[in-house]
């Protein structure tokens, strides 16, 4: 087959069936009406749903399906919660069940926000004398903010609005390379196209303000913007989550093998290598990833901002670190973790997709300080359940279980087969292999 025929124009005008239709003709090489009938099985029935759908997104052929889940029994802050979450991954939401059971009878979890302030930038080049840039910028930085009062205005009747601004020299990196960096408060909304918006605005205006001073040479005012962009990376938007009991209300582990005393010893040196070495704070941090962005996808908010800022923020003092922590002391156990989360309760995905309004609802209809709060702690269920797995019976446990399951979904096993399998493998190796030769074995 011809490469060129791998090349469109116009597949965005193509209707759905058509997409995918010249797909499994040039790509799958498959029957067109096997393929279409295969990605039409997941079109939402009702018309309506499935037009919203395409809207957040392009050339869409079908939906992907992703498990919504519940883990129940989240105490924070003394309130009861029934977390939504939306994730892939097996064992994730029976971790966090289990840590927040285990939490809700040692008093819970503890969450506070810090601070909620968002960041955007304006990126130019400016040929000339520095000082008289900088002192021009602080005497217009006023004039800038109230030239964005029409966009700005109803931010700032719900208490937000642009907090202040300033001016960074980055010519030593970059040639004549200034940065304009403004800190904005967008209260209950994520805010990105308020604070682009703005930004932009901040960027033509001070284009134009320093053309029309008389300060500056012909040279000088040849400023050109390089870009005006927010920042994903947000380190004083930032939430607390804790836990913590007297050490003998831990309990026994393993069978009572192990004390509390020990538990916690263990558990705290496991955080500690996950301060010290970034390989293992890598996995340390996505375990509490899992749990982060399965809330902040099943509420309609930006997993990939979420997480781009927390390892930023695992880095901030220039070696990747655990962005949890843990402390024992005085006989008491204290286990928290920090994280930047810049997340909205209204607009965007929040109050469009269906879904995400049924979680923000099942939270309460929290607004994003409160969501905040949820998601930190949720991260931290899941952070103390794979420490409190890796460092006793070890992950593959658990983790086996579940896989167990999926893999005799995949052979369609029947309810008996199942119950036969769990018995079977309860002390042996899963793997797909085995899980084939024993499902074959009861078949014959
Ligand atoms: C797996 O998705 C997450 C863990 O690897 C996290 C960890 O090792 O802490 C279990």
């Amino acid at each position: 087959m011809a490469e060129n025929e791998k090349e469109i124009a116009g597949f965005s005008k193509m209707g759905k069936r058509e997409k995918i239709a010249w797909l499994a003709k040039n790509f799958l090489y498959a029957n067109p009406v096997e393929v279409v009938k295969e990605f039409a099985e997941y079109w939402h029935d009702n018309i309506e749903s499935q037009k919203l759908l395409d809207g957040f997104s392009e050339n869409t052929l079908t939906n992907f399906p992703v498990p919504f889940g519940i883990a129940p029994n989240f105490k924070i802050n003394e309130q009861v919660y029934a977390v939504p979450m939306v994730i892939e991954e097996s064992s994730v939401v029976a971790a966090a069940s289990n840590s927040a059971k285990y939490w809700l009878s040692r008093g819970g979890f503890k969450a506070e926000v810090i601070s909620t302030k968002k960041v955007g930038q304006v990126h130019f080049i400016y040929h000339g004398a520095k000082e008289k840039l900088f002192s021009f910028f602080n005497s217009i930085k006023e004039e800038l903010k109230q030239g964005v009062k029409h966009i700005t205005g109803k931010m700032e009747e719900r208490g937000g609005g642009v907090i202040d601004m300033e001016l960074f020299d980055f010519t030593e990196l970059e040639k004549d390379y200034y940065q304009l960096r403004a800190y904005f408060e967008t209260v209950d909304s994520m805010g990105a196209n308020f604070i682009n918006s703005c930004l932009e605005e901040f960027g033509s205006q001070l284009q134009e303000k320093i053309v029309a001073s008389d300060i500056f040479s012909a040279a000088e005012k040849d400023v050109e913007i390089v870009m005006c962009i927010l920042s994903n990376y947000t380190p004083d938007c930032l939430v607390r989550a804790e836990v913590s009991c007297k050490v003998e209300e831990l309990g026994k582990f393993e069978d009572g093998k192990v004390s509390a005393e020990e538990f916690a010893a263990n558990f705290q040196r496991a955080v500690n290598i996950a301060r010290i070495d970034p390989y293992r704070a890598t996995t340390h941090n996505k375990g509490i990833m899992n749990g982060v962005d399965s809330v902040v996808l099943a509420t309609g908010n930006d997993f990939r901002a979420v997480e781009a800022c927390a390892h930023t923020y695992a880095c901030r003092d220039g070696v990747y670190r655990s962005l949890s922590e843990c402390k024992v002391e005085h006989g008491v156990f204290k286990f928290w973790l920090t994280l930047p989360i810049a997340i909205g309760t209204v607009g965007g995905l929040t109050s469009l997709h269906p879904l995400a309004k049924r979680s923000l609802e099942l939270l309460g209809n929290p607004n994003a300080k409160k969501l905040m709060e949820i998601i930190a702690c949720v991260g931290l269920a899941q952070n103390f359940a794979a420490l409190r797995s890796l460092t006793t019976i070890g992950i593959q446990a658990g983790h086996m279980k579940m896989h167990l399951t999926n893999i005799l979904a995949s052979f369609q096993a029947t309810e008996e087969e199942v119950e036969k399998a769990k018995q079977y493998f309860e002390d042996k190796l899963v793997s797909v292999s085995a899980v084939r030769e024993f499902i074959e074995a009861l078949r014959k």
